[in-house]
C-alpha cells in the first residue's frame, strides 16, 4: 500500500501531483501546434454533422459534470453553437430538439456510473449521437458509445475525483476546438493560443503544486471556519463549485461554489468573519466584476483567499498567483483548491481516499 502510494500519505496527494503528468498524456499526440491542429483520433463524427448539429448537450455526475459545464462554455466560446450540461440523473432529450441535429457528450471518470451510462442510453434511443469521454479503456461507456475519447489520466484511486478532472477539461477542449475547426468558426488566433495555453499547462500545474506548503499554511490558519465559500464567474464558475465539492467531500465541511454575482441574492446572508471566502479572480473569469463580490464579503469580516493574476495588486488576506494561460488559467487555481480541501481535512484526521458514505463510482440511478 505505501509502495503504491509512492511515499505520499494518500492517494488523493499522489494523484494531485500527477497532474502534470496525466495532462501531457491527455494531449500527447493530440495537438499540431504549427498548424494549429487538433487529432483526437478515428471519430465517426464528420464535417458535415458537426457542421450542421445545433446543440451539443453534456451529461455527467459529480466532478465530471463540473468538467462539463467548463467545456460548455468552452464549445459555445468557439464553435458558435449551442451547449447545454445537465445533471445525468436529470436528462431527458427536452422539447424541440432534432436528433439528427444534436451530439450528446458523455463525461465520466469510470465510464460506469449509472446515471450518465442511463442518460447516454436515452439519448441514443432517441437517435442522437452519442460520445463518451473517459478515462477508462473497454467501460461499458466507451463500449456503448458511438464514439470515444480517452483522457489517458492513468487509475484515480482516491474516491474523490482530482487528476481526471483537469484532464477531462483538456479533452473539451480539443473537442471544442475540433467542433469549432469542422464548422468553420474557428478564429485560428483564438485556436493557437488555446492549443499554446494547454501545452503550456502541466508546467503552470507544477508551479502550483511547488507552493504546496504554502497551501498547507493557509489551510491550517483556515480549518476552523464554520463554512466555505467559492466564487467565481464564467470559467472561473465551475471550478468554484469543484472547489465546494473537493472540500465537502474529503473535509465534511460545509462548502458552497456559485457564479459570484449570486452572492448578493442569498449566500451573502451566511457570510462572517469565520466563513472563508475562496475567489477567482483569473483570465476567464471576469475579475473586474467580482471584485465588488469581495468587498462585500471583507466589510462582513470574512477573510478572502484570491486566485489572480501575477500583477493583481487587490487587497486580500492571501493570494496565490496564477500564470498567464488565458481561459484555462481557473484549471492552475483548481490545484490549489484541491491541495486547500486536502489539509484541511487532514487536519481534522478524516478518512481522505475512502470518505464516508461516497463511492468512487456509483453503479446504481
Ligand atoms: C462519484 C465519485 C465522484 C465522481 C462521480 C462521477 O460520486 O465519488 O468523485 O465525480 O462519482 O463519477 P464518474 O466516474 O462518472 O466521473
Amino acid at each position: 500500500d505505501a509502495a503504491e502510494k509512492a511515499g505520499y500519505d494518500h492517494y488523493m496527494l499522489k494523484e494531485i501531483h500527477e497532474q502534470p503528468t496525466a495532462l501531457r498524456q491527455a494531449i500527447a499526440g493530440r495537438i499540431d501546434p504549427i498548424e494549429g491542429d487538433v487529432d483526437l483520433g478515428d471519430l465517426s463524427l464528420s464535417e458535415a454533422f458537426l457542421s450542421d448539429i445545433d446543440e451539443v448537450q453534456f451529461v455527467a455526475c459529480g466532478t465530471s459534470y463540473h468538467a462539463c459545464m467548463y467545456g460548455k462554455q468552452l464549445v459555445e466560446h468557439l464553435a458558435d453553437v449551442r451547449a447545454t450540461v445537465e445533471f445525468a440523473s436529470e436528462y431527458s432529450v427536452g422539447s424541440g430538439r432534432d436528433p439528427e441535429r444534436t451530439l450528446v457528450v458523455g463525461v465520466s471518470q469510470s465510464g460506469e456510473t449509472a446515471d450518465t451510462l442511463r442518460a447516454l442510453r436515452v439519448a441514443k434511443r432517441s437517435g442522437i449521437r452519442t460520445l463518451g469521454v473517459t478515462n477508462t479503456v473497454g467501460s461499458t461507456m466507451a463500449r456503448e458509445c458511438d464514439d470515444v475519447v480517452y483522457i489517458r489520466a492513468g487509475p484515480e484511486i482516491g474516491v474523490a475525483a482530482t487528476k481526471t478532472f483537469a484532464s477531462q477539461v483538456v479533452i473539451l477542449a480539443l473537442f471544442a476546438v475540433t467542433v469549432a475547426d469542422e464548422r468553420g468558426e474557428l478564429d485560428p488566433t483564438a485556436g493557437r493560443e488555446l492549443l499554446e495555453h494547454l501545452q503550456n499547462l502541466p508546467g503552470a500545474v507544477q508551479g502550483a503544486l511547488d507552493r504546496d506548503d504554502a497551501v498547507e499554511e493557509v489551510a491550517d490558519a483556515f480549518a476552523d471556519g464554520d463554512a466555505f465559500f467559492f466564487i467565481g464567474r464564467r470559467f472561473g464558475n465551475p471550478v468554484a463549485l469543484e472547489g465546494a465539492l473537493k472540500l465537502k467531500e474529503i473535509s465534511y465541511d460545509h462548502a458552497e461554489g456559485f457564479p459570484a454575482g449570486e452572492l448578493k441574492h442569498g449566500p451573502l446572508a451566511l457570510v462572517t468573519e469565520d466563513t472563508p471566502v475562496l475567489a477567482l479572480l483569473t483570465a476567464g473569469t471576469r475579475p473586474d466584476e467580482t471584485r465588488n463580490n469581495i468587498k462585500e464579503v471583507q466589510s462582513r469580516g470574512a477573510p478572502v483567499v484570491a486566485f489572480t493574476a501575477p500583477d493583481d495588486d487587490g487587497d486580500y488576506e492571501v493570494g496565490f498567483d496564477v500564470p498567464d494561460l488565458g481561459l484555462i488559467e481557473p484549471l492552475v487555481a483548481n490545484v490549489y483548491l484541491q491541495l486547500f480541501a486536502y489539509h484541511v481535512a487532514d487536519d481534522k484526521g478524516r478518512s481522505i481516499d475512502r470518505p464516508r458514505n461516497l463511492a468512487k463510482s456509483v453503479t446504481v440511478e
